[in-house]
């Protein structure tokens, strides 16, 4: 595959913690402790109910914003949902799509995560898709086949020249909140098959271009013997970016290569 340059992106999954005080203070916190680091673009991910206050405690500095999911569709009776129009006129510019958590408790499917995709796609919003094997289906050898057929569906259907943005994750569920982190070995392998399955189902430029994140049990000690790794494009944190001491170690050791 040809050689570019790809930026990390190391990106906070606040899951369902916080209240807005606590998010903004954890902002207020954290940007002073990265103001140095250019080398990896940032990005919290709040959940809903926090999204304003973040967005503007992080106005004017390089913290990107993401919503942790949305609807597919502009708006419509979907009660409990996010549109993506809404998560644009917050200031929001990313959004998690499909979420192990989601796949797990809330009916998350390869043909929703792909509707969801293209919506974000159509809307500027810049996708970060997240995939991933569950511990039953890596001991029953199953890894590669999930990695490919989850890429696959979220990529069916996807002109190549609207992806440019597209960003995946890596999330072994085995690995998240676990304390298990995945050997270099292990994610170097499963984003060699994730990259080549996006080379397969959009192009081989793309698949040079995407960033593939690493997650699950991403801490301020594995950091860096992650992010070296040519195939690993940054990470996508849970428990250690709640707080903002350790997310912004993450950062700083993200700067690995
Ligand atoms: P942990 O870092 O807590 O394992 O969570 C990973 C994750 O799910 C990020 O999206």
């Amino acid at each position: 595959m040809p050689k570019v340059t790809r930026k990390p992106l190391i990106a906070a999954n606040w899951k369902m913690f916080k209240t807005p005080d606590e998010a903004v203070a954890f902002v207020q916190a954290f940007i002073p402790l990265v103001a140095t680091h250019s080398h990896a673009e940032i990005v919290l991910c709040p959940s809903p109910a926090l999204l304003p206050v973040v967005v503007e405690a992080a106005r004017n500095t390089p913290v990107r914003i993401a919503g942790q999911n949305m609807h597919w569709k502009d708006q419509g009776a979907y009660t409990g949902e996010t549109s993506p129009l809404q998560l644009k006129a917050l200031g929001v510019t990313h959004v998690l799509i499909g979420h192990s958590e989601r796949r797990q408790y809330f009916n998350e499917t390869d043909e929703t995560v792909n509707l969801k995709l293209k919506s974000a796609l159509a809307h500027g919003l810049v996708p970060i898709v997240c995939v991933g094997e569950l511990l039953a289906e890596r001991e029953a050898g199953q890894t590669a086949a999930v990695l490919e057929r989850q890429t696959a569906g979220a990529l069916a259907g996807i002109d190549p020249a609207a992806a440019k943005t597209l960003i995946v994750a890596y999330e072994p569920v085995w690995a998240i909140g676990t304390g298990k982190t995945a050997t270099p070995e292990i994610a170097d392998e499963a984003h060699k098959i994730i990259r080549a399955q996006i080379a397969k189902s959009l192009s081989a430029e793309l698949a040079a271009s995407t960033r593939i994140l690493y997650g699950g049990s991403v801490k301020p000690d594995n950091t860096a013997i992650l992010c070296a790794l040519d195939d690993i494009d940054g990470a996508l944190v849970g428990g250690a970016s709640l707080e903002a001491v350790s997310f912004s170690q993450i950062v700083a050791n993200s700067a690995a290569k």
